[in-house]
């Protein structure tokens, strides 16, 4: 877990940091807080020090057991996260002013640096501003643009403080093992929907956690993710490009498309292996007391896939199984010409479909078999990684 330097400045957003500091909490880092003096009027320090858990500090001659500051926290910190950063703290960190203890913090700290900017449009998208943070970003700082949307003084733009979720995501990522920089991760998740008349469908409990988790964790590990997504209700992961698909052919499309990109492949979607042969054009009426559907097989993706791969391309299917799990996932493992299979038992309700958990046995080409007792399904795709990252490299 990293120790993280908080920073506030004293833009408005300052009370949203307190969110971060409590969520960098939960996740077990160590957390100490510097706030200026105008962000001490926005939040107050007793509250970030209550949410975080963390010692605040606010002025630069303190000193804490007779040791400066601004020397001992730089040393202390493995990130330096600026959140919210005003015109006026980018304005001085930009020229190196270090005129109170977050600018004098910051320019004694040599770890990684996030600044998360966060003002007016108009103040943003000043001249002075805007290069002001670009000589930052010159000189090694991490910078996460704001969103956009409706800001404080009612007017709307690009300014605002976006989601803690994309902050905590960036500190892993700049603090993460960057161990998949500019590899192509082309990830599918999700279920597929196989129509059978204007308002009906085929599908199955997929939720998508999975391949989103996989996305997640590569896209941490810098890699570039494109996630071909079959209907689901989840948020696509920050960073990520996505593609939605509703039916098997449009995912098979999709995937065959982006292969010459991909360097890695990850089928986590769970994709029909049946489809009514005949969709009928209008809503089939309720006339009979049986129906009968007639069916056919819908092509199979990863089948596909081993015929136009390419030398190097690391490809990965996942077995959803119900009995005989490793038999069946290993027998998958070599008829679709795999490097590696992902066996989960989706009889189990504790984990698989729509759970947040997981626990699967990770079956290699060269006969390796890893077993991931149950954990959370980000956990799992993380030890996934790791497992392909030392499978890939030896890759003939
Ligand atoms: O989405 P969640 O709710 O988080 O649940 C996760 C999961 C259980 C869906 C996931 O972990 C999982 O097991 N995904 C694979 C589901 C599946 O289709 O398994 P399968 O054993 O039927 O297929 C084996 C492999 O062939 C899979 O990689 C699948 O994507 C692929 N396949 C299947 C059919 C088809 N027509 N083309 C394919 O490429």
């Amino acid at each position: 877990m990293a120790k993280v330097l908080l920073a506030v400045t004293g833009g408005i957003a300052a009370y949203k940091a307190i969110d971060l500091g409590g969520s960098l909490r939960k996740r077990g880092e160590e957390v100490r807080v510097i706030m200026t003096k105008a962000a001490t009027r926005f939040a107050t320090p007793l509250t970030f020090s209550a949410v975080s858990a963390a010692t605040v500090y606010t002025d630069a001659f303190e000193t804490e057991n007779g040791i400066i500051l601004h020397t001992t926290l730089s040393k202390w910190a493995d990130i330096l996260v600026v959140a919210p950063l005003t015109a006026n703290t980018a304005a001085k960190l930009s020229d190196g002013i270090a005129d109170n203890l977050l600018t004098m913090t910051a320019l004694a700290f040599e770890g990684p640096k996030l600044a998360v900017p966060s003002m007016n449009v108009r103040m943003y998208e000043n001249p002075v501003t805007v290069n002001n943070l670009l000589k930052l970003q010159r000189n090694g700082w991490n910078i996460l643009e704001p969103s956009y949307g409706h800001l404080a003084d009612g007017e709307y733009g690009k300014g605002r403080y976006p989601e803690n979720d994309n902050i905590l995501f960036e500190i892993d990522r700049i603090t993460g093992p960057n161990d998949f920089k500019d590899v192509n991760v082309l990830v599918t998740a999700g279920p597929t929907q196989e129509p059978i008349d204007p308002v009906r469908y085929l599908t199955n409990r997929s939720s998508g956690k999975m391949g989103y988790e996989m996305a997640k964790a590569a896209k941490v590990r810098n890699a570039n993710v494109y996630l071909i997504s079959g209907p689901v209700d989840l948020k696509t992961p920050y960073g990520v490009e996505r593609k939605d698909v509703k039916s098997s052919e449009e995912m098979k499309e999709a995937v065959l498309e982006k292969m010459e990109w991909a360097d890695v492949v990850i089928m986590a979607a769970a994709v029909a292996d049946y489809k009514p042969v005949f969709i009928s054009e209008q809503k089939i009426k309720k006339n009979s007391d049986e129906l009968n559907l007639h069916m056919a097989k819908t092509s199979d993706i990863l089948m596909e896939i081993s015929k136009v791969r390419r030398p190097r391309q690391f490809v990965i299917g996942f077995a959803a199984e119900t009995q005989n799990a490793l038999e069946n996932a290993k027998h998958k493992l070599k008829s679709k010409g795999l490097d590696m299979i992902i066996s989960n038992d989706v009889m189990r309700t504790d984990i698989g479909f729509d759970s947040e958990y997981n626990e699967v046995t990770v079956l290699c080409k060269n006969g390796d078999a890893v077993r991931l007792s149950r954990n959370k399904k980000c956990s799992i795709a993380k030890n996934i990684l790791d497992i392909v990252k030392t499978h890939r490299v030896k890759l003939p």
